[in-house]
Formats: structure tokens, sequence, C-alpha cells
């Protein structure tokens, strides 16, 4: 695994309009994996997560359970988790801030021990990302809840020190704040009804984690969910789903070199809303099998986006489609109603030829015949992916950097990609000096 610093004076160099052929592997989902590990704080005992994904999130989450007295060992794509010792100790800011998926922790720690405290998040600069509606469910259950110098500080009310079940409806359905919630109801005494939930895969992939543990949970992946709290949970073993965003970017990557290749293990339902677009924009999906995509290339139409909570289409695909949509014919508009700052792309695309105009949360897109490669920083994780993508079809050499955002999300990617014939490598600006004015 590189570190930060690797990471910083990097650069993926690639060379645009190679054309890409074969069989690409899909590693385990980053959303689903981030929140399985913060789970298992839920159980004292053993519990082993398989099929987890290489990702420098997933290393931080790690050092963010260590540091709270979880005991991990990892080999591999397998995770052994045993969080019997945890403590009082807080997590480390200078971690906490680098990944807003460690604040998951907070509904486990509550539920096991009956209070704690947890510095609020950082992740990726896509918008404001409160956390509100977290707190708000946490404090029905029975918590008090205050934040002081950017802590949050939760402690259940009463001498039993256990959450109570509770009927909370969420404001929007927001993914955190459902798994935040469900976690610390899978503990609390009586039942929990989340309304207005998020159904992302994610969701329900948390859900049958905690089932696997003993937990009693109806309706995930519907926008109500029951949970009916249980005393404690026990030790499971549990594979952890494919990730349909790093799926739905290889499919962006075949369609948009004009390339036929498939992908494996998916759950093409998981990919609904992304395949749907894509057929409408000429490209051909083919169902090979339960888990296995085909794209199959054809020349790409405009069409209109708009992101929506699942089973909308993703905000996490919408940096990558508007790459390809810069290289379509006709005009197309984007649209995206999930975070308000997610459109910092457009300036990096339009560095390479596209055009683009942006007028608040919605970009109008005009395809033109071909991009140019240039230099290019990348400003977030999704959009880093989009960066890449529209590297692989641009006439020339692009460069992207900022590979830390690429390197918090992907397993990998340009090594999958030049599996799959993409003229990519990472080049170390210290081992290749005439890089160095771009670190
Ligand atoms: C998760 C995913 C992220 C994805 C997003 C939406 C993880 C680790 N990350 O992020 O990749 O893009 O879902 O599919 O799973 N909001 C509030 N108050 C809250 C919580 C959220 O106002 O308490 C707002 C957010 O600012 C945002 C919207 O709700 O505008 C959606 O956020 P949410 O669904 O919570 O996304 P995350 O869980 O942060």
């Amino acid at each position: 695994m590189t570190t930060p610093l690797d990471e910083q004076q990097s650069v993926l160099e690639i060379q645009g309009q190679t054309p890409l052929r074969g069989e690409v592997n899909i590693s385990g989902a980053k959303n689903s994996a981030l929140v399985l590990m913060a789970g298992a704080i839920l159980c004292s005992e053993d519990c082993r997560l398989r099929n987890l994904p290489l990702l420098v999130d997933i290393e931080r989450m790690t050092q963010i359970l260590a540091a709270i007295g979880v005991k991990l060992n990892r080999k591999g794509d397998v995770i052994d988790i045993n969080a019997q010792d945890i403590g009082q100790d807080q997590a480390p800011y200078e971690l906490v801030s680098q990944l807003r998926a460690s604040f998951f922790v907070i509904g486990p720690l509550l539920a096991r021990l009956g209070m704690t405290r947890v510095p609020l998040p950082g992740g990726c600069a896509i918008g404001a990302r409160p956390v509100d509606l977290h707190v708000r469910g946490l404090q029905a259950m029975g918590a008090d809840v205050r934040i002081e110098h950017g802590v949050v500080h939760a402690c259940v009310r009463g001498s039993r020190k256990r959450l109570q079940g509770a009927k909370i409806y969420l404001d929007y359905p927001s993914v955190g704040a459902t798994e935040t919630i469900m976690m610390a109801a899978t503990l609390a005494e009586g039942e929990t009804i989340i309304e207005n939930a998020a159904q992302e895969p994610e969701i329900a992939d948390l859900a049958n984690f905690c089932r696997s543990m003993g937990a009693k949970i109806k309706g995930a992946g519907t926008n109500k969910i029951i949970i009916s709290g249980v005393e404690r949970l026990h030790s499971t073993d549990y594979c952890v789903i494919p990730d349909r965003i790093e799926a739905g970017t290889l499919l962006i990557a075949g369609a948009i070199t004009q390339s036929e290749i498939s992908l494996s293990p998916v759950f093409p339902e998981h990919l609904a809303s992304v395949i749907a677009k894509l057929r409408e924009m000429g490209p051909q999906v083919i169902m090979e099998g339960p888990d296995r995509l085909r794209l199959v290339p054809a020349p790409v139409r405009a069409t209109d986006i708009k992101t929506l909570p699942f089973p909308g289409f993703p905000t996490d695909m919408q940096a990558q489609f508007m790459a390809l949509l810069t290289l379509s014919e006709g005009s197309s508009m984007v649209t995206e109603t999930v975070f308000e700052n997610r459109l910092r792309h457009v300036a990096e695309l339009q560095r390479m030829g596209a055009d683009i105009r942006v007028k608040g949360n919605i970009a109008l897109v005009k395809g033109v015949p071909f991009l140019s490669g240039a230099p290019v920083m990348a400003t977030d994780l999704r959009a880093s992916a989009a960066l890449v993508l529209a590297g692989l079809a641009a006439q020339g050499t692009t460069l992207v950097q900022g590979l830390h955002h690429l390197d918090r999300g992907y397993d990998n990617l340009e090594g999958k990609l030049r599996k799959l014939g993409a003229n990519i490598r990472r080049i170390s600006v210290v081992d290749e000096p005439e890089y160095s004015a771009l670190s």
C-alpha cells in the first residue's frame, strides 16, 4: 500500500485512445466494507469480513478502530475483528478528519458502552455533509448528545445505559444516518422504526451482516426499516458485496474507449439506473450470467442525468458519466441534487477541451468530437475517476494529479485498466524529476 506522501508525489500518466479488451474483477464495496468494520464493534466476539477492498480509506478505518481498542488482523482481502476490549479512548482527530465514514463508530460505541466521544468527521470536499440526522436519531433513542470543540459527546440517559427503540422519520434518506440508527438499534431495548430510510444496497448489506450476528432487522433496502433490539450479537463470517461504483466506473471505461469488456462479480440490480442510462445513450450492457456484465460499445448519444438517492441515479457516478457525455452526440443536462459542491471536475474536464457550462447545481454538457490530454488535478474521489476516464479517451497524454483521492476509494484502478490494455502508469515525481513541477 502506498503512503499518503507517495500519493502526493505521484501522478498517473495516461496515453489515451488505446482500446481496452478482456475481463476485469470487481473488488468489495468500499462503502459497505467501511460501515461493516464499524458494525463489528456491536459484537464482543470474533467477526471475520471477506472481500475487503485494498484502499487507503479501509486502512484509515483500521487505524481508527485500533485506536479505540479493537483488535484487527488483516490478511489479503480478509480481516478478523474483535471488539471485546473497546474502551473510552477517543478516536484520534488526525485520522477521523480524513474519513467521513469514521463517524459510523458512534452508533455501535454508544450501543455497547452507553457513552462515547467521536470527533466530527472529515472526508471528500463535496459539500457541508452535516451529521444532524445521525444525532437526532440517537437523541430519539434516549441519548444526550452535545458538540463541544469539534467533538460529539453522546451519553445514554438512565441508569441502565441502554438505548431505547424509537420511531424515527428521516427528513432526508441519508445513507450514513440510516446506518448509524440501524446499528444503534440492534442492541436497543424494544423496536425501532426508521421511516424515509435510505435504500442503498450498502444498507441491505449492513442489515445482512448484522443479521448474521443475530440482529433482528426487517425491511432494509426499502424506505421503512424495523429493528427489534437484542441483548447481544454473536460471532460471524461475512462477505462484502461487490462495489457497484467501481463496476459502473469500469463500464464507462469501456463505453468511453469504444471497447468491449466484461465485469464480474457484480449484482446487476445494484446498477439498474446506471445500466438503464448507458443503454439509453447507445452502448449495450448484456447480462452474461447472474453476476457478470458485458459492455458492448456504440456511438454515445447525449442524455440528461439527475442524481437522486437509490434507486435513483447515484451521485457517486455523476462525474464519470459527465466524462462520457463530453464526447457524446448532442447536449446533456446534468443536475446534482445530493451534494451541493460536486461539480468541481468540470473545470478540469474543460482543460481537456470539454464544452461544459455550470449554473448552480446544473452542468450543461455539449458533446465535442475529441478531448485532448492535459495535466489535470483530481478534486475529490469520483472526480479523480472521471479524469482517468477522460484521459483514456483523450488524444495524447493526460497527467492526473491528486492521487490521494483516487487511492481512498479505488482498489488498484490503474492495474485493472492496464490489464485491460490501457496505457497507464503511475510515476513518482521523485524518480522522474521532469514531472516535479506538477506535484
Ligand atoms: C454515503 C456514501 C457516499 C455517497 C452518499 C450518497 C459512504 C461512506 N459514503 O455518504 O459515497 O455519495 O452516501 O449516496 O457510505 N445530510 C444531512 N444531514 C445528515 C446526513 C446527511 O443534511 O445528518 C445530507 C448530506 O449533506 C448530503 C445528503 O444528506 O447532502 C446525502 O448524504 P448521505 O446520504 O448521508 O451520504 P453519506 O452517508 O455521507
